[in-house]
């Protein structure tokens, strides 16, 4: 089976349902409280994991209760821990998030060890980023680790996806690296300098960032869906119907999906179809590890929709 490498966050999430997202300086009652494992690299290789992948997740924890149980659930899951390092000055990664009546989020992250994962933490796991097929990173961790690991791939012709997100600068010279660019609209916005607000606007700021370099270029929209930019032009795909309860990690599922589905050997369109599936189970669940689906629980949702 093919080899992917996530590079990147791990997180506890507190999350807290309430009707409303607070505004600045507002204090509100809200519903339930869930603590569960998050960030965006867990997220992403549990989710690779889940769907029948083999996965190496390199990332750094806190020597603490968080990070103990983070590296129990990874090893639950089947996830290669061996390259799990441990920070002695930082706590483990912790977001908060807040979840509305609308499924939407906004969550905060204290980065902790995630920041202390660094160049040099990477260069001793080069042979294992050189042997993948895909790379897998995000931006929870600093720019030079993601840099570092980028060259490290690209040297070895190992495909890198980037999510880039939260969205920070991002050199030229990595964009010019990958294989795939994945932002949600927001990220978009941030990239591009257009604000993605409909269809056209999209489809301009994938067209940008495409001409920066990055071989394809897929922007995430919510429940409309997603738009692929590639040489041979534009390509929308439309989000599946659901009652969604929780939007967390739904960008995550579909990246980790989607890399799974390419080291599958399937094409880029039949990818962000499974994908596509894959994160439309995760909003129907609230919490972002709780919430990805297993490899049978999306077969039987895409033969239920006659797709398999
Ligand atoms: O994408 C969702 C994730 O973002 C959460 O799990 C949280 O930990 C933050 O990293």
């Amino acid at each position: 089976m093919r080899k992917i490498a996530v590079v990147g966050s791990c997180n506890t999430d507190m999350i807290v349902k309430s009707k409303h997202l607070p505004a600045a300086g507002e204090t509100i009652l809200g519903g339930d409280f869930l603590m569960s494992a998050g960030g965006k690299g867990a997220n992403q290789a549990v989710a690779i994991s889940r769907l029948g992948g083999n996965v190496t997740f390199i990332c750094k924890i806190g020597d603490d209760v968080f990070g103990e149980k983070a590296m129990h659930l990874y090893a639950e899951e089947g996830i290669d821990t061996s390259n799990i390092l441990t920070s002695s000055s930082h706590h483990s990664g912790v977001a908060l998030i807040s979840v509305d009546d609308n499924a939407e989020n906004s969550i905060v992250v204290s980065p902790g060890a995630n920041y202390d994962l660094l160049p040099e933490d990477v260069e001793k796991n080069k042979a294992l980023i050189a042997s993948a097929d895909i790379l897998l990173m995000q931006l929870e961790i600093p720019i030079e680790t993601v840099m570092r690991a980028a060259e490290i791939a690209y040297e070895n012709g190992v495909k890198i996806v980037l999510n880039p997100a939260p969205a920070c600068e991002v050199p030229e010279s990595l964009l010019k690296k990958l294989f795939l660019f994945i932002p949600n609209a927001n990220e978009a916005s941030f990239y591009s300098g257009v604000a993605c607000k409909d269809n056209d606007s999209v489809k301009n700021a994938a067209g940008i960032i495409h001409s920066k370099g990055v071989k394809n270029v897929i922007i995430t929209i919510g429940d409309k869906g997603s738009l692929l930019c590639e040489d041979g032009g534009f390509k929308y795909f439309e989000a599946i119907k659901v009652h969604a309860v929780d939007t967390t990690a739904a960008g995550d599922t579909y990246c980790g999906a989607i890399c799974q589905a390419l080291s599958e050997g399937r094409s880029l369109d039949k990818s962000i179809s499974f994908a596509t599936y894959a994160s439309a189970l995760a909003v129907q669940k609230i919490g972002a590890q709780p919430s990805i689906p297993t490899r049978k629980e999306l077969d039987n949702y895409m033969r239920v929709k006659h797709l398999i």
